[in-house]
């Protein structure tokens, strides 16, 4: 059965939602599911721009036939070939063998690479193009690594919708509602589109600033992202956390602590912290155990925080496993301008105690306390003066 939403005049959602995937990119958890967007125009020309995941490729398929009607497929634009979009395209060129492919140079590079074929039957854009479907014209806009090289938006220059690719995009099915003002946002979408936007593109800041000034010179009237809900209302919203998270600013003043802890001494010792941080006054306190959080939320609210607090036991003669691969992610994603505060606990060799400050020295802007606490196995009586510093410098290095 077709499960299609109209955009606005003669535009149609026709995408789908997956509730069933555990992993996304086999690596993120998605409890709250996700969707894959896609839309199709019904104009003097029809045009499909992207496809969807093969999870939802047979809705998908339906959907785009009830649409259409007894109309044939003209164009379909592909503005990221991510198989989470483009994966359907097979299939759409199955169904409708005369479709004319829109992209880069790119785009059918990796086309062809996934093991799609065309046969001569596309129409190659680049940078500031445009294309006439009768009634309306497309725009392309080049994203490259936003998130991939190959990536475009695509904006309608006549109804103001922007197809702006991963940008914009969230975890989070749709559950029938399609656009942010039949959502409650904060409170639903919020923290999966942060944590989205960190973990997928959280690296590439400066080429979503890219797009972002080409997205202020355009007068926008709808965003339609590859996955989430589409922007109709309040877009500044969405384009202020973008600025916020592409440029690496911290949206609040706050602060992670991630601890490592085999018996729980080293918890107990964030515990401290954390206490005396409450009591100094500052409650914006999140507090995770690396060992069994998934990295992907780690990151999501060091995006959104200040001040991060490592509080690590030595492993092996290293920084305890869970916590490196929290602190090598950060480096991978780019991650930058935040003030650190470390713990390290080692019962006969604090190793992390030295590869920690190394690992944030290879980070950009990271402002490491000097007042660091060392614990030999427990903290004791002797920690207490150094763990109130260390609080103490958290509090004083947020005004
Ligand atoms: Fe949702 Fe980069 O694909």
């Amino acid at each position: 059965m077709y499960n299609v939403r109209e955009v606005t005049k003669d535009l149609y959602w026709v995408g789908g939602n997956d509730r069933r995937l555990t992993l996304f990119e086999n690596i993120h958890p998605i409890p709250e599911g996700i969707s894959y967007n896609s839309y199709l125009l019904l104009d003097e020309k029809t045009v499909l721009l992207d496809t969807v995941d093969w999870s939802v490729c047979n809705k998908f398929i339906e959907n785009v036939k009830y649409v259409l009607g007894d109309r044939p497929l003209d164009y379909m634009i592909i503005n990221h070939m991510e198989p989470d979009h483009a994966a359907c395209i097979g299939e759409v060129i199955f169904h409708y063998p005369d479709v004319k492919i829109i992209g880069n140079k790119k785009t059918f590079t990796f086309m062809e690479q996934f093991g799609f074929k065309v046969n001569g039957n596309y129409i190659e854009v680049k940078d500031g193009d445009t294309i006439s479907s009768g009634g309306h014209e497309f725009l392309f806009i080049s994203a490259p690594m936003v998130h991939w090289p190959e990536t475009m938006a695509t904006f309608d220059t006549t109804n103001g919708v922007l197809f702006s690719a991963d940008a914009f995009g969230t975890f989070g099915s749709l559950d029938g509602r399609l656009f942010n003002d039949e959502v409650d946002f904060e409170r639903e979408f919020l923290v999966p589109a942060r944590r989205y936007y960190t973990n997928i593109v959280g690296k590439y800041g400066p080429q979503v600033q890219t797009l972002l000034k080409k997205a202020s010179e355009l007068d926008i009237k709808y965003i339609c992202p590859l996955h989430g809900p589409v922007w109709r209302t309040n877009l500044d919203y969405i384009i202020d956390k973008y600025e916020k998270w592409s440029s690496y600013e911290p949206e609040e003043k706050g602060v992670i602590i991630v601890y490592g802890s085999m018996y729980g001494n080293t918890e107990a010792a964030a515990e401290d912290l954390a206490r005396r941080l409450v009591e100094k006054g500052m409650t914006n306190i999140v507090m995770y155990d690396a060992s069994k959080t998934h990295v992907s939320y780690l990151i999501a609210d060091t995006f959104k925080l200040s001040h991060i607090v490592l509080a690590s036991s030595t492993y092996n003669l290293n920084i305890y496993p869970p916590v490196r691969e929290y602190l090598l992610t950060m480096k991978e994603l780019n991650l930058q301008k935040r003030t650190v505060g470390i713990i390290v606990n080692g019962t006969w060799a604090p190793r992390a105690g030295q590869l920690i400050p190394e690992l944030l020295a290879e980070m950009k802007d990271m402002n490491v306390l000097e007042n660091k606490v060392l614990i030999k196995s427990s903290m004791k009586e002797e920690n207490i003066d150094e763990m109130d510093a260390l609080a103490e410098s958290i509090i004083e290095s947020m005004k």
